[in-house]
């Protein structure tokens, strides 16, 4: 049976993805879908600070799939397949998918996921928190990538609510398929829009930097490089950047 989400909005929170977290471990049902009109402590991915003004997308899913944390990890690209899928509907210009879970528009992010999950038992994981921002009115100045928002990128003037509805009715019907069939059903619909496939890539890790070529995805969302004498290396965490000439 399809999920059924429960969507409450709040005014201000810390973080979306917290909240949950804690109502995660305190026994909250899955379909939980949490919205706040700012955050005080909004969190990026690697330890990264979200700014979170108000007029932007704040929201967060609680989902218990009957999942590993390795499969749970590609719950993301799934939400970025969501995500392009509903701006390239309001945008004229390219949308694109960025390894592992970004979004660009005319080659500058849009939004953000931040896929938390935990309490595994018996190799499954017990809840997994789905937070995704989105800029529609305003994006930071300064950040790691250039970035947008859906106003300044000549899109439509939605409200965080109208994009975050517009959003569940994408997201919903691909959480079935990716809970039915895994990753492995959508793994080609997130490769046929994403940026820097077949070119070099530099690939910023926890300790290293590493250059080559972005040759695919496997089935657990893991990119494959190919380097410079021939070997490949599989990168299962980092921000990616295209080098164009
Ligand atoms: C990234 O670094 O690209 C991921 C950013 C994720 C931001 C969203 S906003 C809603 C949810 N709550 C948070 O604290 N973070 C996520």
């Amino acid at each position: 049976m399809s999920l059924i989400f429960r969507v409450e909005t709040v005014a201000e929170i810390d973080s979306t993805n917290e909240e949950l977290k804690r109502r995660a471990l305190a026994g909250a049902e899955a379909g939980a879908v949490l919205r706040a009109g700012l955050q005080t402590a909004g969190r990026g991915r690697r330890g990264r600070n979200w700014v979170s003004d108000p007029g932007n997308l704040y929201m967060s899913l609680l989902l218990r799939p009957v999942k590993s944390p390795a499969e749970a990890a590609t719950l993301g690209f799934v939400v970025a397949i969501a995500l392009g899928r509903l701006l390239r509907a309001v945008l004229p210009v390219s949308v694109l998918h960025k390894w592992p879970n970004d979004v660009l528009v005319d080659g500058r992010k849009i939004s953000g996921i931040l896929l938390e999950s935990g309490g595994i038992t018996g190799g499954k994981v017990d809840w997994l928190v789905l937070g995704i921002g989105v800029n529609l009115r305003h994006h930071p100045a300064e950040s790691l990538y250039p970035t947008t928002d859906l106003l300044a990128a000549g899109g439509p003037n939605l409200t965080p609510d109208q994009a975050m509805d517009l959003l569940l009715a994408e997201f919903r019907p691909l959480y079935d398929i990716w809970e039915q069939q895994g990753f492995a059903a959508l793994r080609d619909d997130w490769l046929a829009q994403c940026t820097g496939l077949g070119e070099t890539v530099l690939a910023r890790l926890e300790q290293e930097e590493v250059t080559g070529r972005f040759d695919d995805i496997d089935a657990d969302g893991t990119l494959i490089m190919g380097l410079a004498d021939g070997s490949k290396r599989r990168i299962t965490a980092g921000d990616i950047f295209v080098a164009r000439h």
